[in-house]
């Protein structure tokens, strides 16, 4: 047994020796080692993104049609005609933007969008401006095309909103391209018409690209209205629209995701997707068509769930002394402030996965700024968000505060 562990232990050296500097800087997932570290049996789990609906049944259908069909085989890798004109339709008329089939690729969810859009733009040690705090893909993705990350930062005094001077501050020579996301995740910002106005205008004058990630477009309160960045002034021709199926139609499984931008661009990011992916699964192409042509109120439904639930448990946390949280405007985060309980945010997930066993991303995760705070996400069900209320409260209480 000593010798087999011994030989294990050298080939894991072995590799690790082996392994590219580009994946050897890509952290460890927050979340894993979270888990890691207790039983993961009565723990409620608000840490993920993703929708606890099923997908709806057209969709679903139009899947099981597709494969006895023999829709089974590799697809364009720019993906199938009538999914690029669905999409096309859809960008024009629930978004305003005027983007034809040949400039649009369909991809492997926004992931897929955004790495192959990334790779396709950035050269080494050129500098990208990223939201702090901000999905953490964002950054990795950026590492892995040898490219630098720089941060603007969305304080919570200022709504979750971007300082316009703050960027322009940090544009140099070799910045290539901002990152701009509303409706947020791990905020629930929705940035406002003037606010993405602001983006454009330096985009413009400073000769940089705009990569307009949209997935959560759908998940929006209190009438707020979500903007595409690529309709606001002449933003239109230095942007890159990335959006998803996975959040309005539950379908992060299926990995349905697009690009829609400057035909070189997109062309290039064909040229990728055909490289590392071949094409988007052709199944899930077909049900991308019948979740985009078909009935719309299942979105809504959904969304009116999410509002309840965020109604109640933005409230619930907010009760809490200690506990401060902005009311999020869009997505399904909530990201809530602990700092006065503790400055660590890997401390308090930590405490309240032992004492409360309610699992919640640290804040640090999405950047520096998120330093203090917790995200907890409220696509899970109504008595899943009433017991993790509960417990978290119950758990601080007990420190008395
Ligand atoms: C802001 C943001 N962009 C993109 C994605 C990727 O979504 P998908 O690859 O499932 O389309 C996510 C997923 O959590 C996200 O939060």
């Amino acid at each position: 047994m000593l010798i087999f562990t011994l030989i294990l232990s050298e080939v894991t050296k072995l590799v690790e020796e082996k392994l590219s500097t580009r994946v050897s800087k890509l952290p460890l997932s927050v979340i894993r080692i979270l888990s890691d570290s207790v039983g993961s049996s009565d723990v409620i789990k608000l840490q993920a993104g993703d929708p606890d609906f099923p997908t709806p049944e057209h969709v679903i259908k139009e899947a099981q049609k597709a494969a006895e069909e023999g829709f089974t085989h590799y697809t364009s890798n720019f993906g199938i005609k009538p999914l690029r004109e669905a999409i096309s339709q859809k960008l024009k008329e629930e978004n305003g933007l005027d983007y034809n089939p040949e400039q649009i690729c369909v991809t492997n969810g926004a992931t897929g969008a955004l790495s192959l859009t990334l790779l396709a733009l950035l050269n080494e040690g050129d500098e990208i401006l990223l939201p702090d705090p901000g999905w953490p893909n964002y950054e990795h993705m950026v590492s892995v095309a040898g490219a630098v990350s720089i941060r603007y930062s969305l304080k919570r005094e200022n709504g979750f909103t971007p300082d316009i001077e703050e960027i322009e501050s940090k544009i140099t020579q070799k910045t290539k391209a901002i990152i701009v996301n509303t409706p947020s995740n791990p905020l629930g910002a929705v940035f406002s018409k003037k606010v993405l106005e602001g983006f454009a205008e330096i985009a413009k004058r400073r000769r940089i690209y705009l990569i307009s990630d949209e997935v959560y477009e759908k998940i929006v309160y209190d009438g707020n209205e979500h903007v595409s960045l690529g309709t606001v002034d002449d933003a239109f021709e230095r942007t890159i629209t990335i959006n998803s199926l996975s959040k309005s139609y539950a379908m992060t499984g299926w990995r349905v995701g697009y690009v829609a931008g400057p035909k070189k661009i997109i062309e290039a990011v064909a040229s990728l997707n055909s490289t590392f992916n071949a094409c988007p699964s052709s199944i899930a192409q077909r049900a991308a068509i019948a979740a985009l042509t078909g009935p719309q109120d299942i979105v809504k439904q959904m969304v009116a769930q999410y509002l309840k639930r965020r109604n109640f448990f933005v409230a619930s946390l907010n009760e809490i002394p200690v506990v401060s949280a902005t009311m999020p405007q869009g997505a399904f985060y909530v990201f809530a402030d602990f700092s006065k309980f503790e400055k660590s945010s890997e401390k308090t997930a930590k405490f309240l996965l032992e004492k409360a066993r309610v699992m919640g991303v640290p804040g640090n995760a999405f950047g520096p700024s998120g330093e203090g705070f917790v995200r907890f996400s409220f696509a899970s069900s109504l008595e899943d968000l009433k017991e993790a209320a509960e417990r978290i409260t119950n758990a601080l209480r007990a420190m008395s505060y």
